[in-house]
């Protein structure tokens, strides 16, 4: 899983680095597609439930499952969530980043941060004997401590030979409740925050989920193993 993990984590610095203004999100589809086809590895994505592409890549107030289009030209200001995922020799990695395009709003720039340290917040509950409830209250504790909303509607998950497995990994909870954490599980924590309200659309696609009040969301994930004394980030 770690080897996936690091396939994983390339591609999506590849991605980082390509997002300027002008960039399409196609064009974000195809570098990772091209790469992943180089490594010899194989996207988890394309062909879930049916979903197209290689690549989430997500908008401004798009949340998650943004459809990557050759018409959707990012511009100066806007944000973009990057979520990507590969299967090497049989074991998933599932990442996600949230970007700036060139420079950003003050108050956008926070939600970037406070959605980066949630996720760091909710890797650093993880060891054997937590639960579920202690990673989700570690998540949402500083998401709600800046004023920012957590989404209910989409989960982090169990990972391991399929991206998608038992249990779902909730961006809040209460402490103590759920299941508890053992060595050599793998969970993707993956917080998915909205500068205003937790509510969210899907649009007619099918797919693409968008803040039902138009406000800014960002997503951060790692596929996180526990270990016999914490975590070990595999998507790192
Ligand atoms: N990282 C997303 C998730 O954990 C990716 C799923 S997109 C899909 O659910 F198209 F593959 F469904
Ligand atoms: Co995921």
């Amino acid at each position: 899983m770690r080897r996936a993990g690091i396939a994983t984590r390339e591609v999506l610095e590849l991605l980082r680095g390509l997002v300027k203004p002008g960039v399409t999100t196609m064009d974000l589809e195809k570098a990772a597609a091209d790469r992943i086809a180089e490594m010899g590895v194989k996207a988890a994505f394309k062909g879930y439930g049916g979903y197209p592409c290689v690549l989430c890549a997500s908008v401004n107030d798009e949340v998650v499952h943004g459809i990557p289009n050759p018409k959707r030209v990012l511009k100066e200001g806007d944000i973009v969530s990057l979520d990507f995922g590969v299967f090497v020799d049989g074991y998933c990695g599932d990442s996600a980043i949230t970007v700036p395009v060139g420079k950003i709003d003050a108050e956008t720039a926070r939600l970037l941060k406070v959605t980066e340290a949630s996720l760091h917040a909710g890797i650093a509950a993880v060891k054997p004997g937590a639960t579920l409830g202690d990673v989700g209250a570690a998540v949402q504790g500083v998401v709600e401590a800046e004023g920012f909303s957590v989404v209910r509607d989409f989960v982090g998950h169990g990972i391991g030979t399929h991206m998608h497995e038992d249990p779902q990994v909730p961006n809040y909870g209460t402490p103590g409740r759920g299941m508890k954490l053992r060595p050599g599980m793998v969970i993707a924590i993956e917080p998915m925050v909205n500068a205003g309200k937790p509510d969210v659309m899907v649009l007619k696609d099918g797919w693409t989920a968008i803040t039902s009040d138009g406000s800014m969301s960002a997503h951060f994930e790692h596929s996180v193993a526990v270990t016999a004394t914490g975590a070990k980030v595999l998507t790192e």
